[in-house]
């Protein structure tokens, strides 16, 4: 059988990849990936073949994996987080879509999904997330500054909390700046926001800053920030955000809901 998994592997830890991935896994001969998330994968990778390709080579990426599973390789490409968020699995649609290889339509696909960056960020500090939120990506590698700018404001205007992904890069910190100002425009400088550096990685480092204070300039492209909306805030150690019924009148003596 051909087959191709596309696998979600999460945030990094071992301990967060799911039990499905990990079958998976056992079944293949074939990892394709980035080499840090090959590397990630530790023991599971063991006695596997391993082909690691450079980071912006995505393209390159998907077609050794079809390639590979149409030759009847078992194999898995691996996507941190989760595969369909900022990640592989879409590449190889892309691909099938646009320049199809006759032997691919041989290939039975699956796609595992895997814990995103901001789930494993946002549990870590408590939960930042917990009412409607969105996901913005400041690389404006393929899409252009003018419309993540604009996905930035009505993020703002809507009071969703939002997490920002390839937030700054080796290249580029200003994206950081411009989104803070933006979000300045309809959040208090007092708003929670989270710095999240390699979260479940060796070397993760949490930070629970204001978007008043954020400074892009420590971050890498190994972070990534979430920040709160209006409701947003702190109890002890814990960042929240409040689920919104509290101005509901039926809902005020709802054990729950909280009194302020
Ligand atoms: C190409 S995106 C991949 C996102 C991934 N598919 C996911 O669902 O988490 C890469 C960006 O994800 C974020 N990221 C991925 N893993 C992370 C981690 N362990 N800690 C912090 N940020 C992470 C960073 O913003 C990084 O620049």
């Amino acid at each position: 059988m051909q087959r191709l998994y596309i696998i979600g592997s999460g945030p990094g830890g071992l301990d967060y990849l799911s039990p499905a991935a990990r079958t998976a896994l056992e079944s293949c001969s074939d990892l394709v990936g980035h080499g840090l998330y090959l590397n990630l994968l530790g023991p599971l990778a063991e006695g596997k073949t391993r082909h690691k390709t450079p980071m912006g080579e995505e393209l390159g990426r998907a077609t050794i994996a079809l390639d590979l599973a149409a030759a009847g390789q078992t194999t898995a490409l691996i996507s941190s987080g989760d595969a369909g968020i900022y990640g592989m699995a879409t590449v190889v649609f892309e691909l099938l879509a646009r320049k199809p290889k006759p032997e691919w339509a041989a290939v039975d696909i699956e796609v595992i999904p895997g814990i995103s960056a901001m789930q494993a960020a946002a549990a870590r500090v408590g939960a930042p997330l917990a009412h409607d939120f969105c996901v913005i990506s400041l690389s404006d590698l393929l899409t252009p500054w003018d419309l993540i700018a604009r996905r930035i404001d009505l993020a703002g205007q809507g009071d969703f909390a939002v997490a920002l992904y390839n937030a700054v890069s080796n290249k580029r910190a200003w994206q950081l700046q411009e989104a803070r100002q933006i979000l300045l425009r309809y959040r208090q400088p007092e708003t929670p926001v989270i710095v999240a550096f390699n979260v479940t990685r060796k070397g993760e480092q949490l930070t629970v800053t204001t978007l008043g204070e954020l400074d892009p300039e420590p971050l890498n492209m190994l972070s990534l920030v979430l920040v709160g909306n209006s409701e947003t805030r702190r109890v002890g150690q814990w960042v929240y955000t409040p689920r919104g019924y509290h101005a509901k009148p039926e809902l005020a003596g709802h054990p729950l809901v909280t009194a302020d």
